[in-house]
């Protein structure tokens, strides 16, 4: 069956009041934590997307039972895991191939089992993504490693021991792969130059539940002691607030002027993303557990890098690219995560945006009318961001590969509708077969 396509009208405006679920990147690695507890771990406030679907399949493919709201009381964004009964180190290619996110089994494993078979993951659109950190890491800590057969084969012959371990660059992945193993690992271990992102200290509050212990989390020196396995358990946890679709409707309301405010995120781990949309012009409201956009005067043109948190974050930089693109002047937005992520600014150029290329920076010549075209989703922030710009651009745009939004993006479509855009999931074709039809009468 074709796959669905988010059309938006476009001169359209948002605001209101707009809920954001469960991090997507926090809930994906609490789930994988979850097989360290070898018991039933109740996870809340997990968003209803198909990468957390494609992580239940992996745990279900290690043996564990994963339900949503089977308890009364327990609403669907509840997961029940139960980890008691799992029997295979493996996670297959098929899997790893629809989510590189997979690959954070690879600890959690080692750290119950002592073992995993994990497929290689690929490439992936926004760059090369290797693993060599999460490897290297992994096997200061004794692990080792081949390959067989496409798959990484890990196991610890002499047990896990702790170790000081300095990260070539804060990746997200390899420290929370290092956070699983090393909470059962003999010993004190340090991660030095450790990622700072608040989902990796969403992780370590979820493992100090589960009887880790874990010290400094969310500082670049992270202090593990290492407890039996045995002495881990299950817990109930809830996932933090999705700092990115936070940023991504903040995005939204600063494209149409709002008022717009984002609920359920706590806004220290958007600093960076407000002062920007102050510096282009915007007033920003920052209360308990929400943030509100408004904006009266043109957006004015910004600098941006992206950088590892408490930096730019590079999940953001495609929505604020389009920011850039509305703006009255000239941006520069320097990516330094991933060395291939400017795909979007293509489909933008589509719509009418005046962007140029160079190595890792984009020239952003904004104030230019967007117009609606047939674009394509590029990746999951790509697309979330083209469907902001259909919002204001002129006409309809029909954006494609929506697959890519469903990733990550709770019922993105339905949100923005509740803020006031008109965008509705439609079969590819429906306009099509009537421009034909419409000839054939004539
Ligand atoms: C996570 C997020 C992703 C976000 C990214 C950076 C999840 C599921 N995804 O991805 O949304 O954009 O953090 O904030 O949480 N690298 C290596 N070798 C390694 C590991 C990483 O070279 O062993 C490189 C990567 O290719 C990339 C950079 O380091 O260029 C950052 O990667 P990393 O922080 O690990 O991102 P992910 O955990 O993959």
């Amino acid at each position: 069956m074709a796959q669905e396509i988010i059309v938006v009208h476009g001169n359209g405006t948002l605001a209101g009041e707009v809920q954001v679920s469960g991090a997507k990147n926090s809930a994906l690695k609490l789930m994988a934590a979850s097989i360290l507890a070898g018991g039933e771990c109740i996870i809340r406030n997990v968003p209803r997307i198909s990468d957390i679907e494609v992580m239940a399949e992996v745990l279900e493919q290690l043996g564990a039972r994963v339900e949503r709201n089977n308890h009364e009381g327990r609403d669907e964004h509840t997961l029940t895991i139960d980890t008691s009964s799992v029997n295979s180190f493996e996670t297959p290619y098929e899997l790893v191939s629809k989510m590189r996110a997979s690959i954070s089994v690879l600890g959690p494993l080692i750290g119950r089992f002592g073992s995993a078979l994990v497929a290689m993951p690929g490439g992936c659109q926004i760059g090369a993504r290797k693993i060599d950190m999460h490897l290297k890491g992994l096997e200061s800590l004794g692990v080792e490693f081949g390959i067989d057969h496409g798959y990484l084969k890990a196991t610890t012959p002499h047990g896990l021991k702790a170790a000081h371990v300095v990260l070539d660059f804060p990746s997200v992945g390899a420290t929370e792969n290092m956070l699983m193993a090393a909470v059962v690992a003999e010993g004190v271990t340090t991660i030095e130059n450790a990622a700072r992102e608040p989902e990796i200290v969403d992780l370590a509050n979820m493992l100090v539940e589960m009887g880790a212990r874990i010290e400094d989390a969310g500082s670049s020196i992270i202090r593990v002691t290492g407890v039996p396995i045995g002495a881990l358990h299950p817990c109930d946890h809830a996932t933090v607030g999705d700092r990115i679709e936070a940023g991504t409707f903040l995005a939204g309301g600063a494209l149409t002027g709002g008022p717009l405010t984002v609920r359920g995120i706590d806004p220290s781990y958007l600093r960076m993303a407000i002062m920007k949309l102050r510096e282009m012009g915007c007033t920003v409201r920052e209360g308990d557990d929400f943030v509100t956009v408004t904006r009266e005067g043109d957006l004015r043109p910004v600098e941006i890098q992206t950088l590892p948190h408490p930096g730019f974050p590079t999940d953001l930089q495609a929505q604020f690219m389009l920011l850039a693109a509305c703006a009255k002047g000239t941006s520069v937005i320097t990516e330094n995560v991933f060395e291939n992520r400017f795909m979007f600014a293509a489909e933008l150029a589509r719509m009418g945006a005046d962007i140029v290329i160079e190595d890792h920076h984009a020239l952003v010549r904004g104030g230019c009318q967007l117009q609606g075209a047939p674009v394509s989703s590029t990746d999951l922030r790509a697309g979330a961001a083209l469907v902001l710009a259909g919002i204001v651009a002129e006409g309809e745009t029909r954006v494609h590969k929506i697959s890519h939004i469903d990733r990550g993006y709770e019922d993105y479509v339905g949100k923005l509708r509740s803020l006031g855009a008109e965008a509705s999931r439609e079969l590819p074709y429906r306009n099509h077969r009537a421009t034909i039809r419409v000839e054939t009468e004539c």
